[in-house]
């Protein structure tokens, strides 16, 4: 797939890898022009660009911004540029000390993103992996892959994503329409909890079993 990374921090420098290594096409781009060129330069072929016509020509973007980033970012690529695209939000609307959540119950950042660029079709994905576990790669060991929860309300962009993350080796759980995205902010902050408060680390993430 051709894929937009827009953010080129935690998130955006383990996609980037990530993607590369999946034999995606990849562009990034960031606030800071140097920090996505540093970036790019570690992985042949991926290019860092100016944020104007950043979305023009890809399947994907992948917004890793901090939430309450997110819309600006997704503006700055232009709005022409992401009418019908897939849009992939793995923001989390964190509270400055990262132990809470500054919207939900009835909203999430998703949706609040969907609302402000309607003209794509947003994704909620990746947002309960940590970074490191995103870097580091799906696989858990003993046969586990680390998991991607996928709400949408389009079935052909929850395809894609899933797809995608598949493809990056993550097993993936349907988790319904974009609204689910109320479930998915707050099992993020749980797993904050886990990795940072309760000091399990960032080597874990959630996922869902099925009995045999
Ligand atoms: N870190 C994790 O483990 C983790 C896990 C799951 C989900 N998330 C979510 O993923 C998102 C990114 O987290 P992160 O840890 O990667 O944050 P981060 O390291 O702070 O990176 C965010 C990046 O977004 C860039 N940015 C901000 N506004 C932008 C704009 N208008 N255009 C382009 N780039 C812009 C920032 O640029 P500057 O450098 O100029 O500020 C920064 O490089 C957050 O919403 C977070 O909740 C994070």
């Amino acid at each position: 797939m051709k894929t937009l990374v827009i953010g080129a921090g935690n998130m955006g420098s383990a996609f980037v890898k990530q993607l590369h290594a999946a034999g995606h096409a990849v562009r990034v781009t960031a606030r800071q022009a140097d920090k996505a060129a540093a970036l790019a330069a570690q992985y042949p072929g991926v290019s860092a660009v100016a944020p104007a016509g950043a979305a023009d020509g890809v399947d994907v973007v992948i917004v890793a911004t901090a939430s309450s980033d997110a819309v600006a970012a997704l503006r700055g690529v232009g709005v022409g540029g992401l009418d019908g695209k897939v849009v992939i939000d793995i923001t989390n609307p964190l509270t400055a000390d990262y132990m809470g959540l500054t919207l939900g119950f009835n909203t999430s950042a998703a949706e609040e993103i969907a609302r402000a660029v309607p003209q794509a079709q947003v994704v909620k994905a990746f947002n309960t992996l940590f970074a490191q576990v995103l870097a580091a790669g799906a696989d858990f060991g003993q046969g586990r892959q680390a998991s991607v929860f996928v709400a949408a309300d389009d079935a052909s962009a929850k395809s894609t994503v899933t797809t995608l993350a598949q493809s990056l080796g993550f097993a993936t759980v349907d988790a319904g329409g974009l609204k689910n995205a109320r479930y998915l902010e707050p099992l993020a902050g749980l797993n904050i909890y886990l990795g940072y408060g309760a000091g399990l680390g960032t080597a874990i993430a959630p996922t869902w079993i099925h009995r045999a």
